[in-house]
């Protein structure tokens, strides 16, 4: 049984990884939690479903409202009738390969879509006199080409993607809606964190599908780009922890979150496969299409600040992670395949 409610919390990109753990997260700490999420033609609530049909969360812990971070009037209505205490901004356009195919796509969304946000809750904020806390989903993508190693606070950015300028934007109008006009606005420069939730198309997930998938004789090779990536990946679980304890500081501030471990793509491939008793050289095979125009070669985070503030440490490491992701997807692939072989249309990547 949960707590009993004592503060409201708005989320935006609650469909999506970050906010299905941070949304558990929240009831679990007895907030009443209001989700932003998108209409789709199809159901797309698939992270959060467990939560919101909980019997022990009770029916008004999760609400969920449609809307989209480019639509800044509906924005400032759903503010004003959530009336919040605290507002997690996790809804963008999050892939870094897709956002050089939709550029402007990506920044009304993940760039526009903060400050439309900000506004909202800025006016609201005057309009009641009551102190709203902001946390910004920012992110390691805006080192792009690392100027040092490891990354830390005050690190330059130089970002390489549409994707990674739009979130140079957001935390720059942030930091200036905090400065500006008090607001109590903390923005978390996330490093990679992934999870068994994680979307398909990031290269994790899309390995440790594939080694399910792979593993049960549903398909035979994985098509990837540059194996020479190197990533500070984290866990998902752990890294919503970090969002929540910047809103419990008496002062807003800025945050690095890693592990502060750096592997490759290939590395990640190797771990995998051999979970599962595979060699990964026998099944990955290398398609240019994955490639990016500009390519963030390596991220390592320094998390030293997080550590000593916030009292935030990762607990699960890079094997844990990548032995908890292939575990969950073998046993995904285990359940597509007893459909496969009942005769049932199974979704199968053309190869992705
Ligand atoms: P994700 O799984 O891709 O989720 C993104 C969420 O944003 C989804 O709920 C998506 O809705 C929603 N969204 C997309 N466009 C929107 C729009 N126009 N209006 C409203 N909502 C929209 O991403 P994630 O991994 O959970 O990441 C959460 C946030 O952290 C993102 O801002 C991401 O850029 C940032 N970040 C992530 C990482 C990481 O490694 N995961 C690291 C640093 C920063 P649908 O479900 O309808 O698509
Ligand atoms: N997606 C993908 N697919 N990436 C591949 C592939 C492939 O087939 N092959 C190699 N890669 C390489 C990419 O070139 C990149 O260097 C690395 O794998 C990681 O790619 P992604 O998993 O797509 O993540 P990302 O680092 O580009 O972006 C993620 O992390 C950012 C934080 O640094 C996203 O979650 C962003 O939203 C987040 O801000």
């Amino acid at each position: 049984m949960s707590a009993p409610i004592t503060k409201r919390a708005l989320v935006t990109g609650i469909t999506g990884q970050d906010g299905s753990y941070l949304a558990e997260l929240l009831i679990q700490k007895g907030y009443e939690v209001h989700g932003l999420m998108r209409r789709s033609s199809s159901f797309n609530t698939e992270r959060i479903d467990h939560v919101y049909q909980d019997p022990h969360a009770g029916p008004s812990r999760l609400t969920l409202h449609y809307g989209d971070l480019t639509d800044g009037n509906a924005l400032s209505r759903l503010v004003r009738t959530v009336d919040p205490h605290e507002v997690y901004n996790l809804g963008a356009q999050s892939h870094v390969r897709v956002s050089f195919d939709q550029p402007v796509y990506t920044g009304e969304t993940t760039g526009i879509g903060t400050l439309n946000l900000l506004e909202a809750v800025r006016v609201h904020q005057e309009e009641t006199g009551r102190p709203i806390r902001f946390y910004q989903a920012s992110s390691s993508e805006m080192f792009g080409l690392v100027q040092e190693v490891p990354q830390r606070e005050t690190t330059p950015f130089y970002p390489r993607s549409p994707y990674g300028c739009a979130k140079v934007y957001a935390h720059w109008i942030t930091i200036n809606y905090r400065e500006s006009y008090g607001l109590h606005a903390s923005c978390g420069i996330l490093f990679n964190h992934e999870s068994p939730r994680r979307g398909e198309t990031f290269v994790t997930r899309k390995i440790t599908r594939a080694v399910g998938r792979i593993a049960c004789g549903l398909q035979k090779t994985l098509w990837l780009g540059n194996l020479d990536a190197k990533r500070d990946w984290g866990f998902a679980g752990d890294y919503v922890d970090a969002m929540w304890l910047m809103l419990q500081r008496d002062e807003p501030g800025d945050y690095v979150i890693a592990t502060g471990e750096t592997h490759s793509v290939r590395e990640f491939c190797e771990k995998a496969f051999a979970c599962v008793g595979l060699d990964w050289e026998q099944h990955v095979r290398i398609d240019p299409r994955y490639f990016r125009p500009a390519e963030v070669d390596l991220l390592l985070g320094d998390a030293q600040k997080a550590r000593q503030v916030l009292g935030w440490e990762p607990k699960v490491g890079f094997e844990a992670l990548v032995g908890q992701m292939v575990d969950h997807d073998l046993e995904l692939a285990r359940r597509e395949h007893t459909l496969f072989r009942a005769g049932h249309a199974v979704h199968l990547p053309s190869e992705a």
